[in-house]
């Protein structure tokens, strides 16, 4: 028999629930925290799709991320399959190349050091859901619990997605002294809450 269509949540109901146990549905799309034995695979799958070999991190990274900052660490589902990821760590005051390999949860800035669709899946909008989701609905129902310090989230990304970042309420601060190869990385910043 045909499961009823059920009444989607509505945006407080779905910000009162734990991500670490509760699927919240964006339309066929479901979020929850990655967890290491399940997921690392998957997360590799898509990390090595969606960066060159010099800006990815390697297994050990991303399993350090997944034990130290797990609860800040989103999958994106399509039934049972990962489509994108958002990891981050907690530093303080700064987004560095030192407080990027690290994990403070005292600090007061939530670094976001990616956002990752799976290859065939990009510039349909998916990235926009997920990182829309992570900001307004997952860091909040974590963040006041786990890092109540974070009033910031930061991230370095390159020029070409100054667009993308702004449309979420980051202000692009321009040239960033963090450097991975050749591009010129720009750092952007947006309140947490947004509206502080
Ligand atoms: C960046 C990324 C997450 C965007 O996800 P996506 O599903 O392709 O993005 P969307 O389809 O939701 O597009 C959202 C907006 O960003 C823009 N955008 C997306 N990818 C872009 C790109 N490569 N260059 C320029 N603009 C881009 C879209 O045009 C859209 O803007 P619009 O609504 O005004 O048209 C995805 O391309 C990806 O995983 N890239 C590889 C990893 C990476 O570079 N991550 C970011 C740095 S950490």
């Amino acid at each position: 028999m045909a499961a009823l269509p059920q009444p989607a949540p509505t945006k407080s109901e779905q910000a009162e629930k734990s991500p670490e146990t509760e699927r919240c549905d964006v339309g066929q799309l479901t979020f929850r925290t990655i967890q290491q034995e399940m997921d690392l695979d998957e997360v590799m799958r898509i990390e090595g799709e969606a960066f060159p070999s010099n800006e990815q991190a390697n297994r050990e990274r991303v399993s350090f991320r997944i034990q130290q900052a797990g609860d800040v660490f989103m999958g994106a589902f399509l039934g049972e399959r990962m489509v994108a990821f958002v990891a981050s760590t907690i530093a303080h005051d700064r987004l560095t190349q030192e407080s990027l390999q690290n994990h403070d949860p005292q600090g007061n800035v939530l670094c976001l050091h990616s956002i990752a669709v799976e290859a065939a899946r990009r510039r349909k909008g998916l990235g926009d859901r997920v990182l829309d989701y992570y900001l307004n609905h997952f860091l909040p129902a974590v963040l006041p619990a786990h890092y109540p310090n974070v009033r910031e989230v930061r991230l370095i990304a390159k020029e070409h997605l100054s667009h993308f970042y702004q449309k979420h309420g980051f202000r692009d601060e321009g040239p960033s002294e963090v450097h991975f190869g050749e591009p010129v990385w720009r750092d952007f910043v947006r309140p947490f809450p947004l509206n502080t």
